[in-house]
């Protein structure tokens, strides 16, 4: 953390209390209020973390007014365009793009991870076929702690080193294993031979009686759905996993709990919600009914996929995925699906709309991915999964970089207390 010679001054009562002040390498500067309450006697009031830094990180910067998001200093447009997913998956573990040689090792290190053991089929079973996928999801990942005792010691680097491999290379066949199940159909095994992308299209669209091929352009729009939602900074299910990493606790229950948390509507539970939502609306003449019940305020129905807590002129990951958007519907024939209409012609009404154009509210990377996953023929019920498992790689190196940190203490928020003050117990017979 770079220390400048800036200080804050806070008076409460008339009394002065200086804050340092650090300087990020890009970015605000940061009033450091750690020993506040100690010398004040004060808390800070910020529900939502709307001003609040919860921690110090290198791996993603976001500037939300000029719509920037670099992972390790590279521009998502570059990765998206010229990397790819597992390259990314470096990336933001261990800060800088690998040789030729450490990416082969990388890949074939998470290759051979792919499988999960035999035993964990039983505990699938255990699932109603109609669970949601996230719910199976949230169930097994935290139960990989119970099947790889082997990488659950958090200080042993080596067994964090297994376990975020072991999870990135998991994620998928658990993500298709969840999938197949709800639908009744047999798992399939990962096919080692295949990129991260396709395998796991093969893992979720192959039977036993027929096998699938993954188009390339397909596949490469697959993974760059990963490479988009591979880390965004301190979002609510990565803060999650850092306050229940925090505690001590193990990388499976960590991430578990990220998924948990990204599961809602308000985060990766988005892509979904605006998939219905535009099946909902139906046809574009039913577009400026929706428009007015986002726009009141006495309904709390909201555009999903619009809108977003950092980005406030576009999302540069949106950009993105419009384009692979109609790449994939031209390969796939579907232009003129009335739900793409109804898509296309809802963005373009939202934004000459001065409701949404004042409070700053764009398309965010969720408006365009449904659209993209329907396509490729996923049911809406896999779309968070599919965001599940492309951040898992982004949680894991923000828990790994936590567990590095010397100043990591267990997670602890103060409240702003607005109950009752002490009273006396009544015995039930005189109440
Ligand atoms: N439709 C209509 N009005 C909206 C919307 C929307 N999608 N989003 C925000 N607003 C209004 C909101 O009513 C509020 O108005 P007012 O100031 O008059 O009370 C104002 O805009 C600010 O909203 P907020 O809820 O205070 O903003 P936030 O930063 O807390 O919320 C958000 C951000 C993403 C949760 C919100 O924009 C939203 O609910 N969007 C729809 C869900 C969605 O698409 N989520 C995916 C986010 S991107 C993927 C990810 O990172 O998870």
């Amino acid at each position: 953390m770079a220390d400048t010679q800036k200080s804050a001054k806070l008076t409460i009562d008339g009394q002065d209390f200086d804050l340092p002040v650090h300087s990020p390498t890009v970015g605000p500067d940061v009033v450091d209020i750690r020993k506040l309450y100690g010398q004040a006697g004060v808390f800070t009031y910020d529900p939502g973390f709307t001003s609040t830094a919860a921690c110090e990180s290198a791996i993603t910067f976001i500037d939300g007014d000029e719509g920037v998001l670099l992972h390790r200093g590279y521009p998502i447009g570059q990765l998206a365009g010229q990397s790819h997913y597992l390259e990314v998956c470096y990336l933001l573990l261990y800060g800088n793009l690998p040789s030729a040689a450490e990416l082969q090792d990388f890949e074939g290190r998470v290759t051979q991870h792919t499988m999960i053991h035999e035993q964990m089929h039983n505990f699938f079973r255990g699932f109603r076929r109609d669970a949601h996928p996230m719910a199976t999801m949230v169930g097994v990942v935290g139960a990989m702690s119970a099947f790889y005792h082997d990488s659950t010691d958090i200080n042993d680097a080596w067994q964090r080193e297994v376990a975020s491999i072991r999870l990135i290379a998991k994620m998928p066949t658990i993500a298709a294993m969840a999938y197949k199940y709800s639908i009744g159909q047999p798992f399939v095994y990962p096919r080692n031979d295949l990129d991260y992308a396709s395998n796991f299209l093969r893992m979720c669209f192959s039977v036993p009686a027929e096998d699938y091929h993954a188009d390339p352009i397909l596949a490469r729009a697959m993974d760059r759905i990963f490479t988009l939602h591979a880390d965004h900074e301190q979002n609510a299910s990565t803060s999650t996993v850092r306050l229940a990493s925090s505690s001590g606790a193990n990388p499976f229950a960590c991430i578990a709990a990220g998924i948990a948390c990204l599961w809602g509507p308000a985060h990766g539970g988005a892509n979904q919600a605006c998939l219905e939502m535009l099946n909902e609306i139906g046809t574009v003449d039913r577009i400026p009914e929706f428009i007015a019940r986002a726009k009141d305020k006495n309904d709390p129905f909201r555009l999903m996929g619009f809108g977003h807590r950092v980005y406030k002129n576009f999302d540069p990951r949106a950009t993105v995925m419009k384009e692979s958007a109609d790449e994939v519907l031209d390969l796939l024939g579907v232009e003129n699906n009335p739900i793409l209409q109804v898509a296309k012609e809802l963005e373009k009404q939202a934004l000459a709309d001065p409701y949404f154009a004042d409070k700053k509210l764009f398309p965010n990377v969720d408006f365009y991915s449904g659209i993209i996953l329907e396509a490729m023929g996923f049911p809406t019920s896999m779309f968070t999964p599919i965001f599940a498992l492309s951040r898992t790689v982004g949680w894991i190196s923000q828990w790994k970089e936590q567990l590095s940190d010397p100043a990591l203490k267990i997670g602890r928020p103060r409240q702003l207390y607005t109950g009752e003050t002490q009273r006396d117990y009544i015995p039930v017979e005189k109440r």
